[in-house]
């Protein structure tokens, strides 16, 4: 077999971690063609842009970056190179054969599911004179397809488990443009994850939308963590994004009795309110949150605890507000994500009455954001003085420096040998801001 023509592609990524892993795996479906990364896109045969349609003015921001696109690719098919267009990701999904009415210079849509498709997809462009669109949703035979990881994340890397959410919260877009709940087999996940280990990666993110939904063959999250520990090389494992309503026992007893399960969960709650809650369609309420992170709190005491917030959901009033506060108040968040509510056209609460006017949410997202960063700087001051047990993922911001994460993911800077990149190390904090730790290179723990 000769080699591919070499090629290079370069990928543009937005949005969440599931497509920063996306972005990975269609440049590892793409390398057999003899595709090799860009420095840029002037100087890229194939750009893709996956993107994300979560919150306000996606679409937008995605035709402003094809009119810079476009140029690129004019100016290059001028002198000769033909350049490939793709856009990826939740918005393709979502706006499908729209965004090739809009924008017909692209020469492939494809939707998150589809990706393992990118090959014939590419070949169909190459040839074809129109351009190419694949939406369907099919997750299970897309991880069927894909190859094994050929390229190394890094220290720290994600492994998608679960993708689609059948939760149908009123403000969001999910259900819709990622399909409904699919879990991979547990081989499957076991399989990449020892490839991942085998290329350097010492620490697994499992991803999910709904992460902790993942069930197979009578397995749960808490057995799929369990086997995953037994990895010898893997030290570290965490996941993201859970929802209250899937956190069973088992999963709460991994966080007891697995030490490579790492004490920080992102559990988002969105409001401490019980009417916004039902109006959100959440199925829980702020009680049942409460109790939830007790029972998580017992199970591992130094958990800590990251969220999203939506301010501003239809119908939240000052009172309603007054409960989120609150809410933050009893459980002292070590991070968190706030958003100003934007209607998704095609979701429920956009149509509903009672929108909260631009000020009003502005006002609320100031306060609560200010409550959230008093919270952030306390947990993060909260370190000085300790030895935290470290991860070093890479070179730091100094020269002579190096950086990584503690369990509760800090970022860490402090002065070592890049030859402890990969390992886990104890380091003293110095001094905490509100976004990272400083510190001193205690000593070498020992490590697998
Ligand atoms: N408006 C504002 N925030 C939103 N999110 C999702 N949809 C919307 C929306 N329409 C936020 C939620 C979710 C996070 C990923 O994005 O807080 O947890
Ligand atoms: Fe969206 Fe709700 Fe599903 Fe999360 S649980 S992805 S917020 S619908």
């Amino acid at each position: 077999m000769t080699n591919p023509t070499p090629k290079r592609l370069h990928v543009i990524t937005w949005g969440c971690q599931m497509n920063v892993y996306d972005s990975a795996r269609m440049t590892d479906v793409l390398a057999p063609l003899g595709y090799a990364p860009a420095a840029g896109p002037d100087d890229a045969d194939m750009v893709i842009l996956n993107t994300c349609h979560i919150r306000d003015r996606a679409a937008e921001k995605v035709f402003s970056e094809l009119g810079r696109l476009r140029v690129i690719k004019r100016d290059r098919e001028a002198a000769g190179l033909p350049t490939i267009l793709a856009v990826a990701g939740c918005v393709a999904q979502a706006e499908g054969e729209a965004l090739l009415a809009r924008a017909p210079y692209v020469d492939i849509v494809l939707g998150p599911q589809t990706y393992h498709k990118l090959p014939e997809m590419v070949a169909r462009a190459a040839r074809a004179a129109g351009s190419v669109i694949e939406t369907d949703f099919t997750t299970v035979e897309k991880f069927d397809a894909l190859p094994a990881p050929a390229t190394s994340q890094g220290v720290t890397g994600f492994l998608t488990i679960q993708e689609g959410c059948d939760k149908f919260c009123s403000f969001c877009v999910v259900p819709y443009t990622r399909g409904a709940e699919t879990s991979r087999p547990a081989e499957a996940v076991l399989a990449e994850a020892r490839q991942m280990v085998a290329l350097g990666t010492r620490e697994i993110t499992l991803l999910g939308q709904n992460v902790n939904a993942w069930r197979h063959d009578g397995w749960g999250m808490g057995g799929l963590v369990r086997a995953l520990a037994k990895i010898p090389g893997l030290l570290r494992i965490r996941y993201t994004t859970s929802h209250p309503r899937d956190m069973d026992d088992d999963l709460i007893a991994a966080h007891a009795d697995e030490p490579k399960l790492m004490p920080f969960l992102h559990l988002p709650v969105q409001s401490g309110s019980d009417r916004v809650l039902k109006a959100m369609n959440r199925q829980h309420t702020a009680d049942d949150y409460r109790a939830l992170v007790g029972r998580l709190r017992d199970a591992r005491p130094d958990l800590a605890l990251s969220s999203d917030f939506i301010v501003g959901h239809p119908g939240e009033t000052d009172a309603d507000f007054e409960a989120t506060l609150e809410l933050v108040r009893d459980i002292e968040f070590a991070q968190a994500f706030s958003f100003k509510y934007s209607p998704r056209p095609g979701t429920p609460a956009a149509g509903a009455p009672g929108q909260v006017p631009e000020a009003v949410k502005d006002e609320r997202l100031q306060r609560l954001l200010a409550l959230l960063r008093e919270q952030q700087t306390a947990f993060n001051q909260r370190t000085e003085g300790r030895v935290e047990r470290v991860l070093v993922t890479g070179p730091g911001r100094r020269p002579g420096q190096i950086g990584g994460r503690t369990p509760h993911l800090l970022p860490v800077h402090f002065a070592g040998p890049e030859s402890l990149i990969g390992t886990e190390i104890g380091v003293r904090i110095d001094a905490a801001t509100t976004t990272s730790l400083t510190g001193t290179l205690e000593q070498e723990l020992a490590c697998a």
